[in-house]
Protein backbone atom coordinates (compact mmCIF):
# COMPACT_ATOMS: atom_id res chain seq x y z
CA UNK A 1 0.00 0.00 0.00
CA UNK A 2 1.35 3.46 -0.75
CA UNK A 3 2.28 5.48 1.98
CA UNK A 4 -0.07 7.47 3.27
CA UNK A 5 0.02 11.72 2.72
CA UNK A 6 -0.27 14.29 4.71
CA UNK A 7 -1.33 17.66 3.60
CA UNK A 8 -1.17 20.34 6.48
CA UNK A 9 -3.36 22.84 5.80
CA UNK A 10 -2.17 26.67 6.75
CA UNK A 11 -5.51 27.63 7.70
CA UNK A 12 -4.39 26.92 11.00
CA UNK A 13 -1.02 28.07 10.61
CA UNK A 14 0.54 31.50 12.25
CA UNK A 15 -0.64 34.01 9.27
CA UNK A 16 1.68 36.59 10.64
CA UNK A 17 4.95 34.33 9.52
CA UNK A 18 3.44 32.19 6.80
CA UNK A 19 6.83 32.21 5.49
CA UNK A 20 8.28 30.39 8.12
CA UNK A 21 5.44 28.17 8.88
CA UNK A 22 5.74 26.80 5.21
CA UNK A 23 9.81 26.29 5.83
CA UNK A 24 8.89 24.53 9.14
CA UNK A 25 6.11 22.32 7.87
CA UNK A 26 8.58 21.27 4.76
CA UNK A 27 10.94 20.48 7.27
CA UNK A 28 8.67 18.18 9.08
CA UNK A 29 8.05 16.08 6.21
CA UNK A 30 4.79 16.78 5.43
CA UNK A 31 4.08 16.15 2.10
CA UNK A 32 1.84 18.58 0.13
CA UNK A 33 1.09 22.23 1.57
CA UNK A 34 -2.40 22.60 1.37
CA UNK A 35 -3.68 26.42 0.95
CA UNK A 36 -7.24 26.92 1.89
CA UNK A 37 -8.93 29.48 -0.57
CA UNK A 38 -12.36 30.92 0.40
CA UNK A 39 -14.54 33.74 -1.04
CA UNK A 40 -16.74 34.80 1.95
CA UNK A 41 -19.35 33.75 -0.66
CA UNK A 42 -19.47 29.95 -1.39
CA UNK A 43 -17.95 29.58 2.41
CA UNK A 44 -18.57 31.98 5.19
CA UNK A 45 -14.91 32.73 5.71
CA UNK A 46 -12.61 34.69 3.44
CA UNK A 47 -8.95 33.93 3.35
CA UNK A 48 -6.17 34.26 0.87
CA UNK A 49 -5.04 34.85 -2.75
CA UNK A 50 -2.99 33.60 -5.51
CA UNK A 51 -0.50 36.83 -4.31
CA UNK A 52 -0.04 34.48 -1.36
CA UNK A 53 0.73 31.34 -3.04
CA UNK A 54 3.12 33.20 -5.14
CA UNK A 55 4.62 34.66 -1.97
CA UNK A 56 5.08 31.59 -0.56
CA UNK A 57 6.55 29.46 -3.72
CA UNK A 58 9.99 30.12 -2.97
CA UNK A 59 9.84 28.38 0.63
CA UNK A 60 9.19 25.27 -0.27
CA UNK A 61 9.84 22.46 -3.15
CA UNK A 62 7.00 20.56 -2.18
CA UNK A 63 3.53 19.88 -4.02
CA UNK A 64 1.07 23.27 -3.38
CA UNK A 65 -1.70 21.43 -2.68
CA UNK A 66 -4.60 24.43 -3.36
CA UNK A 67 -8.17 23.91 -2.32
CA UNK A 68 -10.65 26.48 -3.71
CA UNK A 69 -13.81 27.01 -1.31
CA UNK A 70 -15.11 29.28 -4.35
CA UNK A 71 -17.96 30.14 -6.43
CA UNK A 72 -16.98 31.02 -10.56
CA UNK A 73 -13.33 28.98 -9.72
CA UNK A 74 -12.59 29.43 -13.44
CA UNK A 75 -11.91 32.92 -12.28
CA UNK A 76 -8.95 31.85 -10.55
CA UNK A 77 -7.75 28.39 -11.82
CA UNK A 78 -4.77 30.28 -14.39
CA UNK A 79 -4.13 32.66 -11.54
CA UNK A 80 -3.03 30.37 -8.85
CA UNK A 81 -1.17 27.67 -11.22
CA UNK A 82 1.20 30.80 -12.68
CA UNK A 83 1.52 31.33 -8.86
CA UNK A 84 2.51 27.60 -8.27
CA UNK A 85 0.09 25.25 -7.44
CA UNK A 86 0.42 21.82 -8.34
CA UNK A 87 -2.66 20.56 -7.84
CA UNK A 88 -5.95 22.64 -8.10
CA UNK A 89 -9.17 21.58 -6.58
CA UNK A 90 -12.50 22.73 -7.33
CA UNK A 91 -16.16 22.37 -5.48
CA UNK A 92 -18.59 20.05 -7.70
CA UNK A 93 -21.05 22.74 -5.89
CA UNK A 94 -19.47 26.22 -7.01
CA UNK A 95 -20.40 25.86 -10.83
CA UNK A 96 -21.97 24.33 -13.85
CA UNK A 97 -19.28 23.70 -15.97
CA UNK A 98 -17.13 21.39 -13.55
CA UNK A 99 -16.01 18.96 -16.92
CA UNK A 100 -14.62 22.43 -18.23
CA UNK A 101 -12.63 23.58 -15.80
CA UNK A 102 -11.00 20.25 -14.45
CA UNK A 103 -10.14 19.67 -18.24
CA UNK A 104 -8.82 23.22 -18.17
CA UNK A 105 -6.57 23.00 -15.23
CA UNK A 106 -5.23 19.95 -16.73
CA UNK A 107 -4.47 22.38 -19.72
CA UNK A 108 -2.50 24.03 -17.76
CA UNK A 109 -0.32 21.47 -16.07
CA UNK A 110 -1.65 20.95 -13.00
CA UNK A 111 -3.34 18.25 -11.75
CA UNK A 112 -7.24 18.70 -11.51
CA UNK A 113 -9.15 17.65 -8.15
CA UNK A 114 -12.72 18.07 -7.21
CA UNK A 115 -14.01 18.87 -3.62
CA UNK A 116 -17.63 17.13 -2.33
CA UNK A 117 -19.29 18.90 0.55
CA UNK A 118 -20.91 16.87 3.05
CA UNK A 119 -24.38 16.55 1.21
CA UNK A 120 -23.07 16.20 -2.03
CA UNK A 121 -23.15 12.32 -3.28
CA UNK A 122 -20.09 11.01 -5.19
CA UNK A 123 -22.65 9.80 -7.97
CA UNK A 124 -22.43 13.31 -8.78
CA UNK A 125 -19.21 12.79 -10.29
CA UNK A 126 -19.01 9.16 -11.77
CA UNK A 127 -19.59 10.31 -14.98
CA UNK A 128 -15.91 12.15 -15.91
CA UNK A 129 -13.60 10.21 -13.25
CA UNK A 130 -11.68 10.00 -16.43
CA UNK A 131 -10.73 14.14 -15.96
CA UNK A 132 -9.78 13.79 -12.32
CA UNK A 133 -6.67 13.51 -10.55
CA UNK A 134 -8.12 14.09 -7.01
CA UNK A 135 -11.42 13.74 -4.91
CA UNK A 136 -11.07 15.98 -2.22
CA UNK A 137 -14.08 14.45 0.42
CA UNK A 138 -14.92 17.56 3.10
CA UNK A 139 -15.51 15.56 6.37
CA UNK A 140 -16.02 19.13 7.74
CA UNK A 141 -18.81 21.84 6.09
CA UNK A 142 -16.00 23.93 4.63
CA UNK A 143 -15.11 27.32 6.31
CA UNK A 144 -13.43 27.16 9.57
CA UNK A 145 -10.16 24.49 10.86
CA UNK A 146 -10.92 22.99 14.02
CA UNK A 147 -14.35 21.78 13.33
CA UNK A 148 -15.52 17.80 14.13
CA UNK A 149 -15.32 15.09 11.56
CA UNK A 150 -18.58 14.10 10.62
CA UNK A 151 -18.50 10.42 10.06
CA UNK A 152 -21.21 9.93 7.65
CA UNK A 153 -18.52 10.54 4.83
CA UNK A 154 -16.81 7.67 6.25
CA UNK A 155 -19.47 5.23 3.37
CA UNK A 156 -18.57 8.24 0.38
CA UNK A 157 -14.91 7.71 0.59
CA UNK A 158 -15.59 3.80 0.85
CA UNK A 159 -17.90 3.72 -2.63
CA UNK A 160 -15.16 5.64 -4.23
CA UNK A 161 -12.36 3.63 -2.57
CA UNK A 162 -13.83 0.65 -3.90
CA UNK A 163 -14.52 2.02 -8.02
CA UNK A 164 -10.81 3.35 -7.67
CA UNK A 165 -9.83 -0.20 -7.25
CA UNK A 166 -12.13 -1.24 -9.48
CA UNK A 167 -11.33 0.46 -12.31
CA UNK A 168 -7.93 1.12 -11.31
CA UNK A 169 -7.77 4.99 -11.39
CA UNK A 170 -5.09 6.89 -10.83
CA UNK A 171 -7.26 9.09 -8.25
CA UNK A 172 -5.42 10.59 -5.23
CA UNK A 173 -8.58 10.17 -2.88
CA UNK A 174 -8.45 13.01 -0.08
CA UNK A 175 -10.22 13.96 3.26
CA UNK A 176 -10.17 17.04 4.35
CA UNK A 177 -11.29 18.06 7.97
CA UNK A 178 -11.28 17.22 11.68
CA UNK A 179 -8.59 14.89 11.37
CA UNK A 180 -6.53 13.82 14.37
CA UNK A 181 -5.38 10.34 14.93
CA UNK A 182 -8.69 8.95 15.85
CA UNK A 183 -10.47 9.82 12.81
CA UNK A 184 -7.14 9.61 10.28
CA UNK A 185 -7.30 5.71 11.30
CA UNK A 186 -10.93 5.87 10.20
CA UNK A 187 -10.63 7.73 7.14
CA UNK A 188 -7.69 5.01 5.77
CA UNK A 189 -9.17 2.06 6.57
CA UNK A 190 -12.33 3.61 4.78
CA UNK A 191 -9.84 3.74 1.79
CA UNK A 192 -8.19 7.36 2.10
CA UNK A 193 -4.73 8.01 0.81
CA UNK A 194 -4.41 11.75 1.73
CA UNK A 195 -5.10 13.87 4.57
CA UNK A 196 -5.54 17.43 5.14
CA UNK A 197 -5.19 17.90 8.70
CA UNK A 198 -4.21 22.03 10.35
CA UNK A 199 -5.35 21.91 13.91
CA UNK A 200 -3.99 18.28 14.83
CA UNK A 201 -0.78 19.30 13.28
CA UNK A 202 -0.20 23.39 14.31
CA UNK A 203 -1.97 23.10 17.49
CA UNK A 204 1.25 22.03 19.73
CA UNK A 205 3.55 24.38 18.17
CA UNK A 206 6.63 24.14 15.23
CA UNK A 207 8.41 22.09 17.97
CA UNK A 208 5.60 19.63 17.63
CA UNK A 209 4.75 19.74 13.99
CA UNK A 210 7.35 16.78 13.01
CA UNK A 211 6.16 14.43 15.43
CA UNK A 212 1.70 15.53 15.20
CA UNK A 213 2.67 14.59 10.98
CA UNK A 214 4.21 10.94 11.98
CA UNK A 215 1.48 10.67 14.43
CA UNK A 216 -1.12 10.42 11.58
CA UNK A 217 0.94 8.58 9.06
CA UNK A 218 1.51 6.17 12.34
CA UNK A 219 -1.98 6.34 13.02
CA UNK A 220 -2.52 3.83 10.02
CA UNK A 221 -0.28 0.68 11.73
C1 LIG B 1 -12.44 23.66 6.03
C2 LIG B 1 -10.97 23.57 5.87
C3 LIG B 1 -10.46 22.74 7.02
C4 LIG B 1 -8.98 22.67 7.11
C5 LIG B 1 -8.58 21.58 8.08
O1 LIG B 1 -12.94 24.54 5.14
O2 LIG B 1 -10.64 22.99 4.63
O3 LIG B 1 -10.99 21.46 6.87
O4 LIG B 1 -8.45 22.39 5.88
O5 LIG B 1 -8.93 22.01 9.31
P1 LIG B 1 -8.90 21.04 10.60
O6 LIG B 1 -7.82 20.00 10.36
O7 LIG B 1 -8.56 21.97 11.73
O8 LIG B 1 -10.26 20.46 10.68
ZN1 LIG C 1 -9.10 22.29 2.40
Amino acid sequence: MNPIKIAPSLLSADFAALGKEVTLITEAKADWIHFDVMDGAFVPNLTMGPQIVKALRPYSTLPFDVHLMIYRPEQFIEPFIEAGANIVTIHQEATSHLHRHLTQIRKMGAKAGVSLNPATCHTSILPILEAIDLILIMSVNPGFGGQHFIESQLKKIEALSTIIKRENLNIELQVDGGINIKTARMAIKAGATCLVAGTSVFEKGSSQYAACIQDLKNSIL
